[in-house]
C-alpha cells in the first residue's frame, strides 16, 4: 500500500507522515507544490528524506497554478459572496490534479492531506482527487487522530523524534494559506469577529496609510480576456502576477477582513491580502467593458456568483463548471486591449481603456457634441412608449 501526502514541511504535515507509516504501515510518497507561496520548496527535502521517505516529489507549479487555474477563473470575475477573490480555492483543484498524477504514476492506491474536518479544503481537495479518479481513497488523518491540539502535535512530534524547525521569519500563530493569488489568516483573534486583526498580521501589503503619496500609473494589455504584458512589456501568466502583488503590496491594495460561509455549514472569520489579483480583476471588468456586448456581459455576471459558488465549494471537476467555463471562455474571444489605471494608497483607479480591434464604444453615437445623423433621437420616443404599455395597463 501505498498514500501520496500532501506535504508542506511543517509541523503538522510531519506528523501525519509519521502518524501514515505507523497507523497504516504503508509507504508514504510526500507532494510539495511550489505556487508561488514564497518558500524555499527545496527545504522539505532533507525533512521528508529525515522520515523515511524515498518518493519525494517537489514541484514548481507556478505558471501552471496561473495559466490553468487563476486566469481562467479571472475570465469570469468571480468573487464569492461580494467579497472573496478565491486565492485558496482555486489552488486546491491545481494540488489534487497533481497528486492524482502521481499516484498514477507511483501506484498509489490512496492520497492523504492535511485539512481539518471542519474546513472547505478538505472537500476540495476530496471532490477534486474523486473526479479525477473515482477509485482513489482518501486518507484524513484530521478526522481519525485525537491529536486535536497543538500541545498534543507537539507532543507527538517530541515522542517520534520528528524535527520541529521553526521559521526563519518568526512563525505566525494564525492558520495561514499562501499561494500567489493570496495569503489568508484565520484564527487567534480573528475568531472573534469584533476584534481587529492585530497590527503585524499583514505580510504583503503595506498599510494603506503608510502607502507612497505619490500614484502609480500602469498599463495592463489583454489578449482573449487574459493579461499578457504589463507597461508593455509581454510577460507569462505568473510573472505578471508576481509583477502585480510587488505593485499592489507597495500601494496598500488588497486587504479584506470577512466573515464568511463555509461549504459545511461554519461561518468562519478570515483575512486576505491579494494585491495583484485586486488590480487584475479591476482590469479585467475596465477592458471588458468596451469588448463585450451588453446582454453577454450582463450573462456573465449573472452567472458569476454561482461560478463563484462552485469554485468555493470544491465542484472544479465538475460537469456544470465546464459548461460555464465553456460560456465564459467564448465571450472572451473580444476581450482584447489595454487598460490604464492608478495606483494609490489601497485603491485601483482606472484612467483608459482602448481596443484598436474589438472596441465597442462609438463616439460618433455616443457623443453630446452633434452626431451628425448617427443615432435618430426621435426613435426614442416609441421605443419608451411601447415599454410603457404595460406599466399603463396596470394603472388602469
Ligand atoms: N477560508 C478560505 C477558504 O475557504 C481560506 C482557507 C485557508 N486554508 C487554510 N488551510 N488555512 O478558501
Ligand atoms: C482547514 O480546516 O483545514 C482550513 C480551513 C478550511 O479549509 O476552510
Amino acid at each position: 500500500k501505498k498514500v501520496v501526502l500532501a506535504y508542506s514541511g511543517g509541523l503538522d504535515t510531519s506528523v501525519i507522515l509519521k502518524w501514515l507509516q505507523d497507523q497504516y504501515q504503508c509507504e508514504v510518497v510526500t507532494f510539495t507544490a511550489d505556487l508561488g507561496q514564497g518558500e524555499e520548496v527545496e527545504e522539505v527535502r532533507p525533512k521528508a528524506e529525515s522520515l523515511g521517505v524515498k518518493d519525494i516529489f517537489i514541484r514548481d507549479l507556478r505558471e501552471e497554478f496561473v495559466r490553468d487555474f487563476v486566469f481562467p477563473m479571472f475570465r469570469a470575475n468571480a468573487i464569492y459572496e461580494g467579497e472573496y477573490l478565491l486565492g485558496t480555492s482555486i489552488a486546491r483543484p491545481c494540488i489534487a490534479r497533481n497528486m492524482i498524477e502521481i499516484a498514477r504514476e507511483v501506484g498509489a492506491d490512496a492520497i492523504a492531506h492535511g485539512a481539518t474536518g471542519k474546513g472547505n479544503d478538505q472537500v476540495r481537495f476530496e471532490l477534486g482527487a474523486y473526479g479525477l479518479m473515482p477509485e482513489i481513497k482518501v486518507i484524513a488523518p484530521w478526522r481519525e487522530w485525537d491529536l486535536n491540539s497543538r500541545e498534543k502535535l507537539l507532543a507527538y512530534a517530541d515522542q517520534h523524534g520528528i524535527p520541529i524547525t521553526k521559521k526563519k521569519d518568526g512563525s505566525s500563530p494564525y492558520s495561514m494559506d499562501a499561494n500567489c493569488l493570496h495569503i489568508s489568516y484565520e484564527g487567534e483573534e480573528l475568531e472573534d469577529p469584533w476584534i481587529a486583526p492585530k497590527d503585524g498580521m499583514w505580510r504583503w501589503t503595506t498599510s494603506p496609510q503608510d502607502a507612497p503619496d505619490s500614484p502609480e500609473e500602469i498599463t495592463i494589455g489583454f489578449e482573449k480576456g487574459d493579461a499578457v504584458s504589463l507597461n508593455g512589456q509581454a510577460m507569462s501568466p505568473f510573472a505578471l502576477l508576481d509583477a502585480l502583488n510587488t505593485l499592489g503590496g507597495k500601494h496598500g491594495i488588497g486587504r479584506l477582513d470577512i466573515v464568511e460561509n463555509r461549504y459545511v455549514g461554519i461561518k468562519s472569520r478570515g483575512c486576505y491580502e491579494t494585491p495583484g489579483g485586486t488590480i487584475l480583476l479591476r482590469a479585467h471588468r475596465a477592458i471588458e467593458s468596451i469588448t463585450l456586448d451588453r446582454e453577454a456581459a450582463h450573462l456573465k455576471d449573472e452567472l458569476m456568483p454561482k461560478y463563484a459558488k462552485l469554485i468555493y465549494n470544491g465542484y472544479w471537476y465538475s460537469p456544470e463548471r465546464e459548461a460555464m467555463q465553456a460560456a465564459i471562455d467564448h465571450t472572451q474571444q473580444t476581450v482584447n486591449g489595454e487598460v490604464r489605471l492608478q495606483l494609490y494608497k489601497g485603491n485601483v483607479l482606472t484612467l483608459g481603456r482602448r481596443s484598436p480591434s474589438n472596441s465597442l464604444f462609438d463616439e460618433s453615437i455616443a457623443t453630446f457634441e452633434d452626431d451628425k445623423g448617427a443615432y435618430n433621437q426621435r426613435d426614442a420616443e416609441g421605443f419608451i412608449k411601447l415599454n410603457a404599455l404595460r406599466l399603463k395597463l396596470g394603472k388602469k
